[in-house]
């Protein structure tokens, strides 16, 4: 099979998120089950890449009233052929989606530019049998395939697949915007793209496509409801014979103790002796009293409102007077930002912080820490969580989306309720269980063992993706 993700983020060229770790894994994954593989995306101002070829020389990008080109270059990693978009106009500037001052506001017309670059690239450089589009920013292909391109003979049997990594961000823009991308307006309809008079992108991928994925199981179900749904709860609800959740693997062979470049030393299960050595050089490296006896709790996040930092704040004076270190590294809303400031600079010996993006601290952090800490309202899937089992790094989560599916009672701690005093229980019964080092041992190794590599995950894209060949089949053979 022929396979063409389409995605704004993809590791190593360009990353703000787990997103970017899957579209950097599951290409690979699914290449090395024998599928031809390939990946659009941007090529931003930051994408820095080795051996490149430049193989399609000013590809037209019709966007409404407006022309734009775009050259394409290609690079080949493990089997999976990259094209990054070149349209220095949309995408040669700092910042991703956004700069300090807020999203871009053209961002319609950027990532309405990728899926046509997409289209452009599978007309000419790559014939997909399937089109795998991921969140609100390629929404747009499935509406454009059964609408403009409908006759196309190319794309009659183009088989779309969307997964959904976050539905908290879904690409909706006011209702001028059908005009000026230039869309089919028989396509903006309650039952179309049209969401509360505005054009989603998110919608469209949602209801022209075959079949819907998010990024495990129990979040499939949360987004069906009005709590978790984000108003979209009722369109998922009417596709919900198409959406099933299949959870995120990892890379292991990024995120490993034995192997892991960026931290102090190795270590694995079967001689975890290394780990205090990781620990002992991330108090050095973050400015915190060096104390083998203490437990660290390592945070590792995007600051936004779904990952529940806001509780951390409310309960940190309890947690001043515990016996613990905590280490934070994130950015984004200056709030967040703000409050783990202000506990660094008032509890010096027990909170220090980071503000920005650093991979390989990150990495040092999962090594490092005892215990890892993802509190979120929601989780999609989550991949810190995973990381920090591999690490031995006990993890303490909310139960929600695949928070729930990947951490148990005998690898982590959860707690149900959203809430800071579910939130302090979960983290006393981990400060509490901490100095029994046999059973606390007992639960770092069965966090080692469990394997969530990709080989599961892509195999059930897979399957997926053979379904809905099969149907192309027998519709031909009817
Ligand atoms: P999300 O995609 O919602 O941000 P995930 O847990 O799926 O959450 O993935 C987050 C990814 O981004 C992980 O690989 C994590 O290590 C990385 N990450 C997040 N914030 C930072 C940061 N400030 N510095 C380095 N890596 C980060
Ligand atoms: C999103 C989600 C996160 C998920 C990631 C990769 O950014 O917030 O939970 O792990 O996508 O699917």
């Amino acid at each position: 099979m022929r396979i063409l993700h389409i995605a704004s983020e993809a590791t190593p060229f360009a990353k703000t998120g787990g997103l970017a770790d899957v579209l950097g894994a599951l290409p690979r994954a699914c290449a090395a089950l024998g599928d031809d593989v390939a990946v659009v995306l941007p090529k931003y101002a930051s994408v820095k890449v080795e051996g490149a070829r430049r193989v399609w020389h000013s590809l037209p990008v019709t966007i409404g009233a407006h022309l734009y080109t775009a050259n394409i270059d290609e690079v080949i990693l493990d089997e999976v052929l990259y094209f990054l978009v070149d349209c220095p106009p949309l995408y040669n500037r700092p910042g991703i989606y956004g700069d300090a001052t807020g999203s871009f506001p053209d961002n319609h017309i950027r990532f309405a530019a990728l899926t046509q670059a997409a289209v452009g690239i599978a007309r000419h450089l790559f014939r997909a049998d399937l089109f795998h589009c991921h969140d609100w920013q390629s929404g747009l292909l499935a509406p454009l395939l059964k609408s403009s391109l409908a006759m196309d003979p190319l794309f009659l049997h183009a088989r779309t697949i969307f997964t959904i990594h976050n539905l908290g961000y879904q690409g909706n823009f006011g209702a001028e915007t059908v005009t000026e991308l230039g869309l089919d307006p028989m396509i903006y309809t309650p039952s179309g793209l049209e969401f509360w008079n505005q054009v989603s992108f998110m919608k469209g991928g949602i209801v022209w496509s075959d079949a819907v994925t998010t990024v495990s199981p129990t979040y499939a179900r949360e987004i069906q409801t009005a709590e978790q749904g984000f108003g979209m709860d009722g369109v998922l609800r009417d596709h919900a014979n198409k959406l099933t959740g299949i959870l995120n693997g990892v890379d292991y062979a990024i995120w490993s103790p034995e192997v892991d470049p960026h931290t102090a030393t190795h270590y694995s299960v079967s001689d975890l002796s290394g780990k205090l050595a990781c620990k002992r050089a991330l108090l050095a490296e973050m400015g915190l009293p060096a104390n083998d006896a203490r437990p660290v709790i390592g945070i590792v996040s995007r600051f936004a409102e779904q990952k529940g930092l806001d509780l951390v704040g409310t309960i940190a004076e309890w947690l001043a007077e515990q016996d613990v270190a905590i280490v934070a590294l994130g950015s984004g809303d200056a709030a967040t930002e703000a409050m783990f400031r202000t506990l660094a600079a008032t509890y010096p010996h027990k909170f220090a912080v980071r503000i920005g993006y650093d991979d390989g601290l990150s990495h040092r952090i999962e090594a490092g820490a005892d215990m890892f800490l993802m509190p979120s309202r929601y989780e999609p899937c989550g991949l810190n969580q995973i990381y920090s089992l591999r690490y031995g790094t006990v993890p303490i989560v909310r139960a929600t989306g695949g928070l729930a599916d990947t951490v148990d009672s005998s690898t982590g701690f959860l707690f149900e309720e959203f809430s800071a005093e579910a939130l302090q229980g979960a983290l006393a019964d981990a400060l509490a269980a901490f100095p029994n080092r046999a059973a606390w041992n007992d639960r770092m190794v069965a966090g080692m063992t469990r394997d969530f590599s990709w080989n599961a995950s892509a195999l059930a894209y897979r399957d997926l993706y053979l379904a809905h060949r099969t149907v192309t089949d027998s519709t031909e053979s009817t």
